[in-house]
């Protein structure tokens, strides 16, 4: 699997983090949703604190993704109308501005809540507000919950484009961003490499033929 991106399909390290960081954030949307109304418990706050190491990790990945994607080229858009590609341009900026202010708004959010932070139970992050904060954490806790949603929206579209360019327009843009699909666009056909043909010899001019010896007749 070529790690790096070609002109004609993403690379494996993108294609890999795309999903991953796909499955993780809709994972940590839809606990997040139901954690919040669950009673106080120590189950409640395992949960709380998985819902925050898996928000961590989602922000690392996300950071190593836009290095990646700096440092490579980007496939060439395949044909389409210019107001599709500015719409999946502006989409996926929207798309990665969320990717880090959801997960920032959520450390916001605790720090200005008072609470101290661990990823995973073993390292110790800093606050953000270097204390509590309530008219922060009101702030923050609204723009965690309304970026979410507006992920949620940007994602629909997002989605809805690419199963459209799959299945009504029938063009490689979803099988080239798939993990495991070979690449889905053609190699250019070469053209066939020219087959050396023989030069045909000249015909004789009527001078040649006149001079030439005359062919031995036999004699009876
Ligand atoms: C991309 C990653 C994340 C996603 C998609 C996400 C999504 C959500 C959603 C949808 C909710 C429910 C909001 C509500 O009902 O008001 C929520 C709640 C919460 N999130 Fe996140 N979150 C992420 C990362 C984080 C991070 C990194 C932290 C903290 C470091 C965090 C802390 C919280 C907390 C404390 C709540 C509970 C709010 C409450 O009790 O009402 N989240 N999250
Ligand atoms: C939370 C979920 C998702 C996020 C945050 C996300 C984000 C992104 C971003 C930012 C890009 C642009 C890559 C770049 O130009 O650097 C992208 C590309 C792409 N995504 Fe997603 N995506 C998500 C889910 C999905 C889903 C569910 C599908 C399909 C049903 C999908 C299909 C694609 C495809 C086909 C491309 C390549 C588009 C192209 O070649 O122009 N994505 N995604």
């Amino acid at each position: 699997m070529a790690l790096r991106s070609t002109q004609t399909r993403w690379g494996g390290v993108t294609r890999t983090l795309h999903w991953i960081i796909a499955i993780l954030i809709i994972g940590a949307g839809c606990v997040g949703l139901y954690m919040a109304d669950l009673p106080n418990s120590p189950q409640k706050i395992k949960i709380y604190a998985i819902h925050k190491s898996v928000g961590l990790t989602i922000l690392a990945l996300v950071l190593l993704r836009v290095v990646w994607r700096l440092s490579e080229r980007r496939p060439t858009d395949l044909p389409m109308p210019r107001w599709q590609q500015l719409a999946a341009h502006a989409t996926h900026w929207l798309l990665y501005a969320l990717m880090f202010a959801i997960p920032l708004s959520g450390w916001l959010y605790n720090s200005a809540s008072g609470y101290p932070l661990q990823w995973w139970w073993t390292v110790q992050m800093p606050s953000l507000t270097g204390g509590a904060d309530p008219d922060l954490k009101s702030f923050a806790h609204g723009a965690h919950f309304w970026l979410f949603m507006l992920l949620v929206a940007a994602l629909l579209a997002h989605a809805g484009a690419a199963l459209k360019h799959h299945f009504i327009d029938r063009d490689a843009t979803l099988a080239r961003m798939l993990p495991i699909v070979g690449d889905p666009t053609p190699a250019p056909v070469q053209p066939p490499a020219p087959v050396a043909v023989a030069e045909p010899e000249p015909e004789p001019t009527v001078a040649e033929v006149a001079a030439a010896p005359a062919p031995e007749t036999k004699e009876n």
